[in-house]
């Protein structure tokens, strides 16, 4: 059963992570003119309102995106995201966060393919219904992890997979690194962004060490910490991206931002980064 619904998370600390992330390769694989193929595995509704109950109940986005939306110091990767969200908002005002979706449309080219799986019925119908009809984008309420053999290599041999689960069990920590270890097999060149949540979870805590084993050809790793567990061990105390294959600007794209965002979206005082690299 999918109880998961990212409405409540919408444009939290870890999308910040996520979505920042995402930019900089979406416009690394911009700078050539070959076409490319991104497939979102686990897409969500593609744009949320942050004013309806969801987002309201636990009010995530004002501890993430929230704190970067009136700030005049960001730096060059969260300017360019948070021009992204307030390309979402024409009004001005902060009231709906992009999804990886709206972010991918914004920045894909003609040339460019998005496809996108989503299995929780009322998210895919949003989504479908958003997208659904958009040339080069193909929506599809199919198991993500099931579907991406089917969608690599693309025809040119340039992609980028984007796998986000909700990791409502503890069987998708195994399904990630099983579709990728698969997904390599066919498409070793790819680029593979990978998030995750740090919760006191062993699954959660071993994932990055299975993901090394699997990347040979290099891999980065980046992890923002902005929050204790409470007092049982439970919430989300920050996240991880995992890139295998990643662009080489990327590193010190994030170096670049990761400081400043503990800074400002911290929220005790031993919030802090990690940011681990390896070529091959
Ligand atoms: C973290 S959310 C995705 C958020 C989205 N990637 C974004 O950044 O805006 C995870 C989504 O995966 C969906 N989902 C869960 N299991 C799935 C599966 N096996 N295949 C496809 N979608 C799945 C959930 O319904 C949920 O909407």
């Amino acid at each position: 059963m999918l109880a998961y619904r990212h409405a409540f998370h919408a444009g939290n600390h870890a999308d910040v992570l996520k979505h920042v992330t995402l930019m900089c390769v979406l416009r690394y694989l911009n700078g050539k003119d070959k076409g490319y193929r991104l497939v979102d595995t686990h897409a969500g509704a593609g744009g949320y309102s942050l004013e309806g109950r969801y987002a309201q109940k636990k009010g995530e986005f004002e501890e993430g995106i929230g704190r970067l939306w009136e700030r005049d110091d960001l730096p060059h990767a969260v300017a360019e995201y948070v021009d992204g969200v307030r390309q979402f908002n024409p009004d001005g005002g902060l009231k709906q966060y992009p999804g990886s979706p709206a972010f991918a449309q914004m920045l894909l080219r003609p040339q460019d393919q998005l496809r996108l799986f989503e299995l929780h019925p009322t998210d895919h119908r949003i989504l479908a219904s958003y997208l659904g009809t958009t040339r080069n984008v193909e929506v599809h309420d199919r198991d993500g992890f099931e579907a991406l053999k089917g969608q690599i290599p693309p025809p040119t041999r340039r992609g980028l997979v984007l796998m986000d689960p909700s990791y409502e069990g503890h069987a998708d920590y195994g399904r990630v690194v099983q579709s990728l270890r698969d997904a390599l097999t066919r498409f070793a060149e790819g680029v593979y962004l990978v998030w995750y949540p740090q919760v006191s979870k062993l699954e959660a805590a071993q994932l990055p060490k299975r993901l090394e084993a699997i990347a040979p050809k290099g891999w980065l790793h980046a992890r923002l910490t902005v929050q204790q567990p409470d007092r049982l061990g439970f919430g989300l105390a920050g996240s991880g991206m995992f890139v295998i294959n990643p662009p080489h600007a990327l590193a010190g794209q994030l170096q670049a931002v990761l400081p400043w965002l503990v800074d400002v979206l911290g929220q005790y005082d031993g919030a802090h980064f990690a940011l681990d690299r390896v070529d091959a």
